[in-house]
């Protein structure tokens, strides 16, 4: 019987923090993750996404705080029971992670070959099934370096769901797609999971593609979660119009300019405050802030409206 909402969440996400250098980039995170639901954790550009991500999955380890996988504490395991604990969770890498000398057919096989005693047979048949699953039956046979970018996801979907996952990982699922690949992409994620009652987890912080597949949505800012609410919840912030934003809270105002993906608001603010002259001199790559969102595709930008903020700030320093 796979796991239901009845037995807990699939995941659970407790007080995490993590430093890096003594500088921390998570500070106390929260989430719980229900069986067959699919969780979009979005963030700009240095939020601290992938280090939550990598965190859950037991790669990195935390300063503090616990992460219960499957009611498992993984939070101090060793590597030899990290590993038993990974095969239960499949993880979908943003490259797709695949091994170049092998074809797509292979790289599905691998982890049936290494973690089941199943006879070559049943997973040649196994594997047909999955990439079947992926539409991906016909570049069974051709290697990595023959397929395109969103053939590639879809091998590495194909891969993360060998061993049958109750919990999927995902790391920015349709990034480097272009707009049709990856809303090809974000469907047969939504078909899959929801056709399988997977749990998903997804890292992004494209909005379209969070909107499209979320059922709840965790808004994380500066190592902070501001938001886990449902995907109706952002869509009411989003569509606040912008004479009533004053009215909300300072992080559901954030959360307001980050998901129109606009210029002016609070995000701005803080970087410009903090960032401006490295900024305009171009002394160091810019890192958090709105400018790194990638704007959704309905809202228009309005990137001159920034530049002439910031060049009133130099005129008046
Ligand atoms: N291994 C590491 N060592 C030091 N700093 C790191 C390391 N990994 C990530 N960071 C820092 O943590 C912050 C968050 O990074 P990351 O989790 O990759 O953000 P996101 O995935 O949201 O873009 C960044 O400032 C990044 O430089
Ligand atoms: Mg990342």
């Amino acid at each position: 019987m796979p796991p239901s909402a009845k037995d807990g969440p699939i995941l659970r996400v407790q007080g995490v923090r993590k430093s890096f250098d003594g500088r921390e980039i998570l500070s106390g995170i929260d989430l719980e993750v229900m069986p067959g639901e699919t969780m979009v954790i979005m963030g700009g550009s240095g939020s601290g996404k992938s280090t939550m991500l990598r965190c859950m999955i037991g790669s990195l380890p935390t300063t503090a705080g616990s992460i219960e996988v499957f009611g498992q504490n993984i939070c101090g395991l060793n590597e030899e029971a990290l590993n038993k604990v990974r095969l239960k969770f499949g993880i979908l890498f943003q490259s797709g992670a695949l091994f170049n000398s092998m074809t797509v057919a292979e790289n599905v096989a691998l982890p049936l070959q290494e973690h089941t005693r199943l006879s070559q047979e049943i997973i040649d048949i196994q594997v047909k099934i999955k990439l079947e699953q992926v539409q991906l039956r016909e570049a069974a046979d051709l290697y990595p370096a023959q397929i395109s970018g969103g053939m590639k996801k879809r091998a590495g979907l194909a891969r993360a769901m060998a061993l049958d996952p109750q919990l999927l990982f995902c790391d920015e699922p349709s990034a480097g797609l272009d707009p049709i690949t990856s809303a090809q992409i974000d469907r047969l994620l939504l078909d899959l999971t929801k056709k399988l009652g997977i749990a998903c987890v997804v890292v992004t912080h494209e909005m379209d593609s969070a909107f499209a597949i979320a059922d709840r949505m965790a808004m994380l800012d500066k190592g902070r979660m501001l938001a886990v609410e449902p995907k109706a919840w952002f869509e009411r912030v989003r569509d606040v119009p912008d004479a009533e934003v004053k009215l909300l809270s300072e992080d559901e105002q954030i959360i307001h300019q980050f998901l129109r993906g606009a210029a002016e608001g609070p995000l701005s603010e803080r970087q410009s405050e903090s960032d401006w002259e490295q900024d305009i001199l171009g002394a160091r790559p810019r890192v958090p802030g709105v400018r790194s969102v990638e704007a959704s595709r309905i809202v228009p930008k309005t990137e001159d409206e920034s530049v002439l903020t910031r060049l009133r700030r130099i005129l008046r320093a």
